[in-house]
């Protein structure tokens, strides 16, 4: 059986994407951890991914073993690759936090069972799953749906960007200009677009109303990511002009709504109004950490057969 990974949301192909979402909503989850155990390696904080993924692995009848980054000491007590081969031995799965994406990679080069990514500088594709599977939800489908992401481009605006152009989405990001997406992702983005077929888009501006004009979502992370302290102040500084507040959202189209992955700083990137707010999906967008972790962990268990 081939052992697929999930690094970034584009390890999938649009149809798989799709399937993973379904397989996040079947009622039964099919019991492909039975007797089996996952082992997460948390280098950073974490609070939803952390519980997410352990209840998900639970609930498909497996059992989840969490380790801090310290407690393994990647490239400290022993090479990143020596770890992947050592917890393949024990488990049917891996995933880790990491600060490097390239930890990461050299992880899953060698694993011989599936190695997920729980963030790391690069990429979040587990927060993107959640969100799409948020918006299909709520809106019943998403290609064609209009989104606007404001702020850092991160990690995580990366990944959604990705998983919106892949399942036929209109994606617009909006940053002050040095913390734009790199030239590379928003060609890669196009590019899926294009493959997909599907008539997704991504736009680029530095005018947060242009942004939002019409959208059916508006979404947006920290400033200051994990890792980045250090820059807080001049972050906070760059990013004035750019919280989502009611008066942004009132450009959005009307019915639009908030998503944010957490957690929030309120009054920084987005106000208290608005994700506390009625139009904001933040506690079903969370939730759905779980149910979307489950429908991927679903298909890459059972070899990604799509
Ligand atoms: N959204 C998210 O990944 O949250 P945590 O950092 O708490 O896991
Ligand atoms: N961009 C944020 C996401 C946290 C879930 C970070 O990397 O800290």
């Amino acid at each position: 059986m081939n052992v697929r990974h999930l690094l970034e949301v584009n390890d999938l192909t649009p149809p798989e994407l799709i399937k993973v979402l379904d397989l996040s909503e079947q009622v039964e989850p099919p019991q492909v951890l039975a007797g089996k155990g996952m082992a997460l390696i948390f280098e950073k904080p974490s609070a939803r991914t952390r519980n997410s993924m352990e209840m998900a692995i639970v609930q498909l009848g497996g059992h989840p073993l969490s380790v801090r980054g310290d407690e393994v000491g990647i490239d400290v007590r022993e090479s990143a690759e020596d770890v992947a081969m050592t917890l393949s031995c024990f488990h049917a799965a891996i995933g880790a936090r990491v600060f490097e994406h390239a930890k990461l990679e050299r992880i899953a080069a060698v694993a011989t069972v599936p190695v997920i990514n729980m963030l790391s500088d690069f990429s979040h594709p587990l927060q993107a799953l959640a969100d799409l599977l948020t918006l299909r939800q709520h809106f019943g489908e998403l290609k064609g749906r209009k989104l606007a992401y404001i702020g850092d481009a991160n990690n995580v605006s990366r990944s959604l960007m990705l998983a919106g152009v892949m399942t036929g989405m209109d994606i617009r990001l909006s940053s002050p200009k040095g913390y734009d997406s790199p030239e590379a992702d928003v060609v890669l983005a196009k590019t899926l677009a294009q493959e997909a077929g599907l008539r997704g888009a991504v736009t680029i501006t530095t005018d947060p109303f242009e942004a939002v004009d019409g959208v059916d979502a508006v979404v947006t992370d920290v400033w200051t990511s994990m890792g980045q302290e250090e820059e807080a102040i001049q972050r906070r500084k760059a990013f004035q002009g750019y919280q989502v507040d009611e008066k942004l959202m009132s450009a959005a189209a009307l019915g639009a709504v908030f998503l944010h992955c957490l957690p929030a700083h309120r009054g920084e990137e987005v106000s208290a109004e608005v994700v506390d707010g009625p139009r904001s999906l933040v506690w079903a967008q969370a939730e759905n950490r779980m149910h979307s972790a489950r429908g991927l962990l679903s298909f890459l268990l059972a070899g990604g057969q799509s």
